[in-house]
């Protein structure tokens, strides 16, 4: 129903685990990506609650307020929660308590009051959220909770009855934007949190069609992404200067688990409770060299954990397309510690998890019964490691590869959608 605190059209909101973008479509016009953070279109989804001024920031000024270290807590990579249990433990924000869904909800109505604001003070008419294929691998009672507790955050942040479109499919709509001819696609999202495809058939005819469903001929999902990539270069490179892998006086390894959380996006901020503290200084009888254990201490006692991950990631991203290997920063822990992303280190500890991500495709490409698709159309972050690129190229080896605008891609198709 249209009225007057609301305007003709659709916005669609990519609520990315690593990266938001929204865009905007009037009824028969093109879809436009919306300014969030001053001119930028996307933002990093991430908050940041300076205790000091009571205040909350998001997208790069939480990145930069965190960076600099002032007083507070970062919050990132909240979609992964979604499907978990995690996400209705409460946690203290500004005195409150709040669920992890409600820090969703902050963070949602943050893109719905930027693109307000860039709408003229008014919301388009029609919501959409994208989903991934699979928020939850093969647990289809967790995945629905994830899409409700979406649905449920997206209403908390004013956003009314949104509806939800895979988020390949809408890659792929926004591609078709492009298209002269027909062509059956292979749409290949790799994000932060998960990689997602869709085969769909593609071109100015077809998006001519109201019910797209006889074009779509498969999707297929998994929960791998950027930030599992993260995860396993935090723990082969960084890690063991902490004490992973370490042989303490009894001859066992130091607990893994610590290691594992510190490197995974979504869990750092579990780390700085009390009890997680007090199981961390415990662990120094496991150590043999306590040198590292100060380190591991100085991480989670200087609430470093974030940063860490985040030098992780900038150096797996200078690493990615290029030839040369990348310093991990990690001069504010201790000068002159030795930690790095090249080439072949990306090659040799993302390949598991490539291959898995490769299989995930071709499934698709089976599932729709097609021999080989038209083109592989490329978006998502994760899509620009060279690695990936050589995979799928071995796998599909005469499919030329088409880059996509790799962040802003999926909102631009939910509008379309
Ligand atoms: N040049 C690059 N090489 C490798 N990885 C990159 C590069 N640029 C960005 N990334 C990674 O891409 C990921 C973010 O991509 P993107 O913004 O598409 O994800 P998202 O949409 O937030 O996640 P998802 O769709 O899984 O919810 C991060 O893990 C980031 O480290
Ligand atoms: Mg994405």
């Amino acid at each position: 129903m249209s009225n007057t605190l609301t305007v003709p059209g659709t916005l669609g909101i990519d609520f990315g685990t690593s990266n938001s973008a929204a865009a905007f479509r009037r009824p028969g016009q093109q879809a436009t990506l919306l300014p969030l953070e001053g001119a930028a279109t996307g933002m990093p989804t991430a908050l940041f609650f300076n205790t000091e001024e009571r205040s909350t920031h998001f997208g790069r000024d939480a990145m930069q307020q965190y960076l600099a270290g002032e007083e507070g807590r970062l919050m990132r990579s909240l979609k992964s929660l979604l499907g978990s249990s995690l996400l209705l433990e409460k946690t203290a924000v500004h005195e409150q308590l709040m669920s992890y869904q409600d820090i969703i909800a902050i963070f949602l109505k943050r893109v719905a009051d930027q693109s307000r604001a860039a709408l003229d003070g008014r919301l388009p008419e029609r919501v959409v959220l994208g989903r991934p294929v699979h928020f939850v691998d093969a647990h289809p009672e967790r995945d629905r909770q994830a899409q409700e507790a979406l649905a449920a955050a997206a209403k908390t942040a004013g956003l009314g009855e949104v509806s939800f479109q895979l988020e390949p499919i809408a890659a792929a709509l926004d591609y078709e934007q492009r298209l002269s001819a027909e062509q059956v696609v292979l749409v290949v999202d790799i994000g932060g949190g998960t990689s997602d495809f869709t085969v769909v058939r593609l071109g100015p005819q077809q998006a001519q069609h109201a019910d797209r469903t006889q074009d779509i001929l498969a999707t297929t999902g998994v929960h791998i992404g950027g930030t599992d990539f993260d995860h396993r270069l935090n723990v082969s490179q960084v890690m063991p200067l902490l004490g992973y892998k370490h042989i303490g006086p009894s001859g066992r390894e130091v607990p893994s688990s610590v290691f594992f959380d510190l490197s995974t996006w979504h869990l750092i901020q579990w780390l700085y409770t009390a009890k997680s503290m007090v199981a961390a200084r415990n662990l120094k009888s496991d150590y043999g060299d306590l040198q590292l254990h100060q380190r591991l201490m100085k991480v989670l006692e200087w609430r470093e954990g974030h940063r860490l991950a985040d030098a992780v990631e900038q150096a797996k991203i200078a690493a990615s397309q290029g030839d040369q290997g990348a310093a991990i920063a990690l001069d504010w822990l201790e000068a002159g510690l030795p930690a790095e992303v090249s080439p072949p280190i990306l090659q040799e500890q993302l390949q598991a998890l490539l291959q898995h991500v490769v299989e995930c495709a071709q499934q698709c490409v089976q599932q729709a019964g097609v021999v080989a698709p038209d083109a592989i159309y490329l978006t998502g972050g994760s899509s620009a490691l060279r690695t990936l690129r050589d995979a799928l190229h071995m796998a599909f080896p005469d499919v030329p590869q088409v880059e996509g605008d790799l962040f802003g891609g999926v909102a631009t198709g939910l509008a379309y959608a």
